[in-house]
């Protein structure tokens, strides 16, 4: 073999329909006026809505960009900096911003923070940190796919999924929990902490103070670690407030305290996945040295710190920016869900993130993930839409997908919109067509339930009635 082991091997998730949708998307990607049949890339949650605020900020203060301060060039000056532990200004503005998005509620103490090159690396280190290879981390479904290369594949650690369903809307709870650490040992794998996504990718759900709670009293009682990745804690644009999980610690023990770690980047929140900006804090002195030594494989470049504590520690940008972001946000998400409404398509009810949990599970031939995954290859193929399916977030029940608004224009959002409610209008109007009686499902007043049922029918029928009417 050429290659290592660790090379090859497919904890990687390469092969993932979310990164197989990607794949697509380069393929034929759809552009207004070069490829306006393109495929409209909707699996990627990035957060364009913001630019004109960085970007105006940025013509502002020229300094920041252009290697200056005050004036006068520090070029010599940035392009040495080596040191791990980061540039202290950055740090300082990083620990302040991170509040200011809390709300204030808490503070951070930039002597707990460690930087590293996104939330990626950031995730990956701090399990670097906690635990050795074949041991696990549990985790709720659905979760991010790139968790299973982020924390799986170069570490050696295992995730256990903490099985969430629609039945409660995804909620986290207790028996859930003591179910996904029962199977863990059950695989002889030794549960070293619980991993979260606060709001959740892909629910776009804040955790309520009752799930935050289970989980203390959880990895309490086990004795085991918390990570708490709050990477979309700036997305949050509806009611109820984000509430970080360090607010809930206030009064807790130092044990306690030293097993809570929070994941932060500013990819999302600030749109700039590019920047590879991301950081870790903890409360423990020991995980802060371990993470800051590790860091080293993947730090953060010192002219991106620069430019990044200038911009961050103006107040009144920060404020303002975080306001103005999830005024967007909340707008761009309600043309969402309000035009998938149109298609008798339906959304979780959610109130941060980048992206929508769509239920398709009407458009489902049967309750299995092969039907799946033959409707998402319609929808990227026929629709030229790439979404990602709840499969490859592990989510436990079919039909579910992640839908993301925040990466296109308005008009790209409405175009894409247009295309799904063609999909499902076309499914019935062709039934109407082929057989001459009204079969359009729109057009009956039935339940939800036995809607469901009919446009199941109809959706893989539609290939062989094409052929059929065709002759
Ligand atoms: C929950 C979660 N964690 C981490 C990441 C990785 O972010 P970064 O670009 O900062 O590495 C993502 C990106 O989509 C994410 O959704």
């Amino acid at each position: 073999m050429r290659l290592s082991k660790k090379a090859t091997c497919n904890s990687h998730g390469q092969d993932s329909s979310y990164f197989l949708g990607w794949e697509e998307y380069e393929k034929n990607p759809y552009d207004q006026s070069t490829n306006p049949n393109g495929i409209i890339q909707m699996g990627l949650a990035e957060n364009q809505l913001s630019f004109d605020l960085l970007e105006s900020w940025l013509a502002n203060n020229p300094d920041a960009a252009s290697f200056k301060r005050d004036g006068d060039s520090i070029f010599k000056e940035l392009a040495l900096f080596q040191d791990y532990h980061g540039l202290p200004s950055f740090k300082n503005a990083m620990a302040k911003f991170m509040s200011e998005i809390r709300g204030n509620k808490v503070g951070f103490d930039p002597n707990n923070l460690v930087l590293t090159a996104g939330a990626t690396s950031a995730n990956e280190t701090l399990v670097f940190c906690l635990a050795n290879p074949g041991e696990a981390f549990l985790i709720p479904t659905p979760y991010y796919p790139g968790f299973d290369r982020d924390l799986k594949w170069r570490t050696g650690v295992e995730i256990v999924p903490i099985q969430c369903t629609s039945s409660n809307g995804f909620r986290i709870t207790e028996p859930a929990l003591e179910e996904a650490y029962n199977l863990a040992q059950k695989r002889n794998l030794k549960v070293k902490g619980v991993l979260v996504t606060n709001p959740s990718n892909p629910l776009g759900l804040t955790l309520t103070r009752h799930e935050l709670n289970l989980l203390i009293s959880f990895i309490d009682s086990k004795n085991i670690h918390l990570i708490s990745d709050e990477i979309y804690s700036g997305t949050v644009f509806d009611s109820p407030d984000f509430v970080s999980v360090m607010e809930l610690l206030k009064t807790a023990n130092t044990d306690l305290l030293n097993r809570v770690h929070i994941v932060y980047s500013l990819s999302k929140d600030m749109g700039l996945p590019g920047f590879r900006i991301g950081s870790i804090y903890s409360n423990d002195p020991a995980v802060v040295s371990a993470a800051t030594k590790m860091s080293s494989f993947g730090l953060v470049s010192s002219q991106t710190q620069y430019l990044l504590s200038a911009m961050l520690s103006d107040d009144k940008f920060a404020k303002n920016y975080i306001l103005e972001n999830r005024r967007r946000l909340k707008n761009r998400h309600e043309k969402m869900v309000s035009g998938l409404q149109t298609a008798g398509i339906s959304c979780l009810d959610s109130n941060g993130g980048l992206f929508c949990w769509v239920d398709m599970r009407h458009l489902l031939r049967s309750n299995t993930f092969d039907s799946e995954m033959e409707l998402w290859k319609k929808i990227v193929y026929n629709v030229g839409l790439n979404i990602s399916p709840g499969s490859s977030c592990h989510c436990v029940e079919p039909g579910w997908f992640r839908v993301c608004f925040a990466n296109m224009s308005e008009e790209t959002l409405q175009l894409a919109i247009q295309r799904i409610r063609s999909f499902v209008n076309e499914i019935s109007l062709s039934t109407t067509n082929c057989d001459g009686n009204n079969n359009n499902v729109f057009s009956r007043n039935r339940s939800k339930s036995s809607r469901r049922k009919g446009i199941t029918k109809w959706v893989f029928r539609l290939s062989f009635h094409d052929r059929e009417c065709e002759r």
